[in-house]
Formats: structure tokens, sequence, C-alpha cells
């Protein structure tokens, strides 16, 4: 059956590559590929397309976006984040330009924190872009 065994092979890079992704808590289980599709759509414009801040709309706001490559995200929760991205940063005393998205399904929510926390990884040793 080849058409079974050429199905294999993505499967079982995404395995590893999840494996070595060493996210935390309830986003491990997430996959965080849909995650960037959300991001790219709806945050990249203000967290900028690399997590570091520096999107199109950053300029505007005051106090900008954190860069999420300096370790920020580590410190913080899965509840921390998903309440902050479901009902805004004001949820979390943060700035209220930071706007909720509470119609975000539960499956892209997780997939989503997965995904910033992964973009927050890459300062660490591992290639910038
Ligand atoms: C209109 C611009 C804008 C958009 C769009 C936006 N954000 Fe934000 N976000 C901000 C700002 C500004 C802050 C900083 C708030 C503060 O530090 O007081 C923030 C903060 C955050 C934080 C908290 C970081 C921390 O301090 O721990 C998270 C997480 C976050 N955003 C995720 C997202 C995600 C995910 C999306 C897309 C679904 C998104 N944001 C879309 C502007 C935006």
């Amino acid at each position: 059956m080849p058409q079974f065994r050429v199905s294999i092979g993505p499967v079982a890079a995404a395995v590893a590559f999840l494996a070595s992704s060493g996210s935390v808590g309830a986003a491990q289980k997430a996959t965080p590929t849909a995650g960037q599709t959300v991001y790219d759509r709806d945050c990249a414009t203000c967290h900028g397309p690399e997590g570091k801040g520096d999107g199109e709309q950053a300029t505007y706001i005051t106090p900008g976006p954190q860069d999420f490559t300096k370790g920020i995200l580590d410190k913080r929760s899965d509840d921390f984040l998903t309440s902050v991205i479901t009902k805004g940063g004001q949820a979390q005393g943060l700035s209220e330009s930071m706007p909720g998205f509470p119609k975000l399904s539960k499956a892209d929510l997780q997939s989503l924190v997965a995904y910033i926390r992964q973009l927050g990884k890459r300062s660490s040793g591992q290639k910038a872009k």
C-alpha cells in the first residue's frame, strides 16, 4: 500500500518537530501551524511577523507590544496568555491597546499560544529569522 507509506512522512515530521519544540502546559498538545495562520492574520500587524513587537501598527501605539523574543512569555502561564488574547490586555492589567479576540476557537487559541511561545524561543540560540 504505497499511498499509506507516503502519508506517514509528514506526520512523523510533525511529531518530531513538536517533541523538540519544548512548549509547556496545555499548549503542548496543540499544533503551532494553525496558530501561525491566525497570528499572521490577526496579530502580526502589531506584534510583527517574528513577534518582535515591530508590526506596522506598533509605531502608533504607546506602550507598544513587547518583544516576544526577549523571554517575556516564559514568565506567563497559558491561562494568562489565553485571557489576554480572548479578553484583551485590560483583563490582566495590561494596555487596552491589546484588543481581545473572543471569537477564536479553543483549538485555534491553544495553537496560537503554542505558536507565540515558539516565536519567543527563537531568541535563545536558534536562528533568528
Ligand atoms: C492593535 C494592535 C494589536 C493586535 C492586533 C494584537 N496585539 Fe497583542 N498586544 C498589543 C499591545 C500594545 C500589547 C502590550 C500591552 C501592554 O504591555 O500593556 C499586547 C500584548 C499582548 C500579549 C501580552 C504579552 C505579555 O506581556 O505577556 C499577548 C500574549 C498578545 N498581545 C498576543 C496577541 C495575539 C496572539 C494577537 C492576535 C490574535 C494580538 N496580540 C493582537 C497590541 C496588539
